[in-house]
């Protein structure tokens, strides 16, 4: 196979040798003169080389974003002008779409399909949403029951914000994160995956173009151990937003206990998706599909336990085995690609072996479960694999794999699906697939998730809120409920006696 790279993948920026980071807005490279390559999974070639950020590189960001929060221009813009900023960028990801499209599946694998029908869209589409919230920022005025008190609030920002990022949706992670702490009017330093730094420092290039005062915005590219625990513990941080897993979250929450610093947290999720038997099941096979191979099942709500009603168990299996075995692997930017390779060489061995432990434990593929050969053998590829003869307590039926790697497990009865969905220790998403109303509403209640869909999956938009229950973190992200993240309330009593 021949994959055209169109230039704009080829631009300017990524070959910069090597490609640096922005303090204070300048772009530098890192105090130590440290690099560290970033590969393309599809090849297992390296793309170009990163500054390395370290604890000293994020000193100075933070020195920066703090200086941008007291005193630069950033906090005397109005509300109206720091959403025109957003605005302005939101214009500028759309008018780079393509070279950010092309980077996002180089850096990261995913086929460039999404990339461009999903990603880049929706990263530019939370900047706009934002944009209108930088004017809505309102606080109350409350009726106190003490005579002659006038007591309203302020909803202020809340400072210097550190922004740690995965690699799973490199942009849109960094959009989630940037566009409400901006409009808020915090500064930021953001942190992107080791595994996918690119279109994070390119978005960068476009907020400086944008016009974002110096030091609102840092990006360090680094690794989690040096430059995300720096950042974590930092004691002129106020507050740290993570994304990740479950075991750094609790690091995180750890690192924060020096200055008490505000911590939100999305990690993983082991989501359960429940077909009954009164569902319309041609398109409840489709919705299962998209639920767990969606982003080669690299997404914190992939539908990783499939609970089918066991009177059409063998027909959903067979029909999601088949789909499964027909997806077209091959390398991300290849247009014909569904299915592109895990992020990383660690990604494919951690994947490999729950597949292993899965066989082990006495559980059977119907399809997949191997690597690909041939002209795919130096990418990080994976087939689609679905496990059958699977037992609740099982490894793989447990444990978060985030790869293209799902359960099915047959149930007879309402209560006990619901049981057995919410018997475990997160809490992100859930699906459910019926016809019949009392059943929607009946698991929408009992289920204990952020987030529920029903006759439909993976579905996320700016203003609708996400984030999880139990250990899938805490605090939401996305429509108005994120801006309780990013702000805090003063409460003003003035005396008119
Ligand atoms: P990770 O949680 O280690 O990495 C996420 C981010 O945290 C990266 O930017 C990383 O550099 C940073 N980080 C790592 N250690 C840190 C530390 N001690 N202090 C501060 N920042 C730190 O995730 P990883 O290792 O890439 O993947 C492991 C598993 O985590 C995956 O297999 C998956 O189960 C889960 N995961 C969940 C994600 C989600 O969207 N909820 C995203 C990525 C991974
Ligand atoms: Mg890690």
């Amino acid at each position: 196979m021949t994959v055209n790279i169109t230039e704009s993948a080829q631009s300017a920026f990524i070959q910069q040798q090597p490609i640096k980071m922005l303090i204070g807005g300048q772009w530098v490279e890192s105090a130590s003169g440290k690099t560290f390559d970033t590969i393309n999974p599809s090849t297992g070639s390296v793309l170009a080389k990163v500054a390395e950020g370290d604890s000293e590189d994020i000193n100075r960001a933070v020195a920066a974003a703090r200086k941008a929060f007291e005193s630069g221009p950033w906090p005397k813009l109005t509300p109206s002008q720091r959403g025109r900023l957003l605005w302005k960028l939101a214009d500028l990801i759309e008018q780079h779409a393509e070279e950010l499209a092309q980077l996002e599946t180089l850096d990261n694998g995913k086929p460039i399909r999404y990339s461009r029908g999903g990603d880049v869209p929706l990263t530019a589409d939370h900047f706009r949403y934002f944009a209108g919230w930088a004017t809505k920022l309102e606080g109350d005025t409350i009726p106190v029951s003490i005579p002659n008190m006038l007591t309203y609030t302020l909803r202020e920002p809340v400072g210097v914000v550190g922004q740690i990022i995965p690699w799973n949706f490199p942009l849109q992670m960094a959009s989630w994160k940037l566009a409400p702490a901006l409009a808020c009017g915090n500064t930021v330093i953001l942190k992107p995956a080791e595994q996918t730094p690119l279109t994070a420092l390119r978005l960068g290039e476009l907020i400086c173009e944008a016009g974002f005062p110096e030091g609102v915005v840092n990006i360090i590219p680094g690794f989690g151990e040096t430059a995300g625990a720096a950042l974590a513990a930092h004691l002129d941080v106020d507050k740290i937003a993570f994304t990740g897993s479950t075991e750094v979250g609790r690091k995180i929450l750890h690192a924060s206990e020096g200055n008490l610093k505000k911590v939100t947290l999305e990690l993983g999720g082991k989501s359960p998706n429940i077909i009954f038997p009164d569902a319309d099941l041609k398109y409840a096979v489709r919705g299962a599909m998209n639920a767990i191979f969606f982003n080669q099942g690299q997404v914190c709500t992939a539908g990783s336990r499939l609970f089918v009603h066991a009177s059409v168990y063998d027909q959903v299996v067979s029909g999601l085995t088949g789909a499964a075995s027909k997806m077209k692997l091959g390398q991300g930017i290849d247009p014909a690609t569904e299915l592109g390779p895990l992020v990383s060489h660690e990604q494919l061995e951690r994947v490999t072996s729950y597949i292993a432990t899965g066989k082990r434990e006495g559980a059977a593929t119907t399809t997949g479960g191997e690597r690909p050969g041939d002209e795919l053998a130096q990418g990080y590829f994976m087939q689609p694999t679905v496990f059958d003869q699977v037992r609740d307590d099982m490894t793989i039926a447990r444990e978060e794999i985030f790869g293209p790697v799902v359960v099915a497990l047959p149930f007879e009865e309402i209560e006990e699906v619901a049981a057995r969905a919410n018997s475990s220790i997160y809490g992100l998403a859930a699906g459910v697939w019926t016809s019949d109303v009392k059943k929607v509403h009946k698991m929408a209640a009992s289920l204990k998730a952020g987030v529920i869909w029903v006759n439909t999956y993976n579905q996320f938009d700016a203003a609708a809120p996400f984030g999880g229950y139990k250990q899938s973190g805490y605090g939401r992200e996305m429509g108005h409920a994120v801006l309780d993240a990013y702000t805090q309330t003063k409460t003003v009593w003035v005396n008119l006696r």
